[in-house]
């Protein structure tokens, strides 16, 4: 057992160059304890990257997800996770018993079966995006003309929210998970999202559709106020995360064909990217002893899934891309109450991105060398800013 405040590790690792997940993940899974770091924002926390600690961290009821209590990390100098104060109904920053009342409300919306129900929808989005991609040319962003139009129209679909206002909360939501956003950035970008919000539900009360939105008002558990927080959080936790998914996919599903329209490749590129490594803050709001290190009451706990993914006493050769490990118990989803709710619906639209792009684009290719893709370093997710690509002019 230790107490040691090692020589702090700047954060975040990524960097210009080098791979990802961040080589000394390796050695921090085999220190004794756990790792001391200065986040950008200048506050030490605790790293965890063995794959049992972060699920231990990820569940022990003396850790909190709540900013409210004392000594909760701040990733970036501005910003973090918002109180209850600020958005109300934001329940991934809550515990349980609170948390809960959320939960129970939303997971009908997002078991397999619901899900499935979805399918031709989503199906029909993918496609509507690659007839704009072929019909544009043989060359595109992947990412601004497919990865991130998808998510965001499935999510939109779902909440009942124009199509047409994308842009608006796009650009919205770039802001929130960049690491480099100034406070008056994030504060405005959080009041227009909930004024937009605001303004919709409004209507939705009014003149109630088919959608996530108008069944929580009907259903009344969680409050008109609340409802701003809960939709928000929805627009923004599915978004990047799934489209940075998505692009690394079609990388890697480039190089490895074979694995193209195979389910288990779906699982396996979310281990093996493990995109939302920064995302779970955590605060020990008791002293509590994690992988032999005691962490005071008040001190930050940053729980890295990527490194806990990468951990090779449970996944056998972790920096290999192998659809035919065993990928399920990997946390890119997090772990226990707060794992992701809107992970059901990422394996669907990954699985129909993938099949229906190679299948419609077979000659689908990157226009620029593998190795000059730019990934993202600014932010609080893993993934590419841009994707180059081109295919046969005699496509469809
Ligand atoms: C590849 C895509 C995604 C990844 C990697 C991802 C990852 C995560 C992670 C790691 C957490 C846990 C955070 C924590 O413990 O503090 C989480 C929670 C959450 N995710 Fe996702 N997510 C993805 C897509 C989505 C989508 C599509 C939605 C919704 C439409 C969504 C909604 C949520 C919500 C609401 C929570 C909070 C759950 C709670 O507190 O009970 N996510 N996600």
């Amino acid at each position: 057992m230790t107490t040691t405040d090692r020589c702090p590790v700047a954060f975040p690792l990524r960097r210009p160059g080098r791979p990802f997940p961040p080589r000394e993940y390796a050695d921090f899974r085999s220190a004794d304890g756990l790792v001391r770091s200065t986040l950008p924002s200048g506050v030490p926390v605790w790293l965890v990257t063995r794959h049992e600690d972060v699920r231990t961290v990820l569940t022990d009821p003396r850790i909190s997800s709540n900013p409210s209590h004392p000594g909760f990390p701040r990733a970036a100098k501005t910003g973090g996770v918002p109180s209850q104060d600020q958005v109300p109904g934001w329940f991934v920053a809550l515990d349980p018993p609170e948390h809960g009342r959320f939960r129970k409300t939303l997971i009908p919306e997002f078991t397999v079966r619901r899900i499935r129900e979805m399918r031709p929808a989503i199906q029909r989005i993918v496609d509507e995006r690659i007839d704009a991609l072929l019909a544009a040319g043989d060359t595109a962003d992947l990412i601004a003309d497919f990865a991130l139009s998808v998510p965001s129209l499935v999510i939109s679909d779902l909440l009942g929210v124009p199509h047409a206002d994308r842009d608006f909360f796009e650009a919205k939501t770039r802001v929130l998970v960049t690491l480099t956003s100034t406070d008056e950035q994030r504060e405005s970008a959080t009041k227009a999202l909930m004024r937009y919000l605001n303004r919709l539900i409004t209507i939705k009360q009014r003149r109630p559709g088919d959608d996530l939105i108008s069944r929580l008002l009907a259903d009344g558990t969680i409050s008109r106020q609340e409802l701003t927080g809960v939709s928000m959080l929805l627009l923004i936790a599915g978004h990047e995360t799934t489209a940075n998914n998505i692009g690394l996919g079609v990388v890697t599903l480039l190089s490895n064909p074979r694995w193209i329209g195979d389910e288990r490749a779906v699982e396996e590129l979310l281990r093996y990217y493990s995109v939302a490594d920064l995302v779970a803050f955590r605060v020990a709001v008791e002293d509590v002893e994690i992988g032999g290190q005691i962490i005071r009451a008040g001190e930050g706990i940053v729980p890295l899934v990527a490194a806990a993914n990468h951990d090779g006493t449970v996944f056998d050769r972790p920096d290999e891309f192998d659809p035919e490990r065993s990928a399920r118990s990997h946390v890119a989803f997090g772990y226990g109450v707060h794992q992701c709710l809107g992970q059901n619906l990422v394996r669907v639209e990954m699985d129909i991105a993938y099949r229906t792009l190679f299948a419609r684009i077979p000659t689908l290719e990157l226009a620029v060398p593998v190795e000059e893709l730019s990934l993202k370093y600014d932010g609080v997710l893993f993934g590419l800013h841009e994707l180059p690509v081109r295919w046969s002019s005699t496509e469809e």
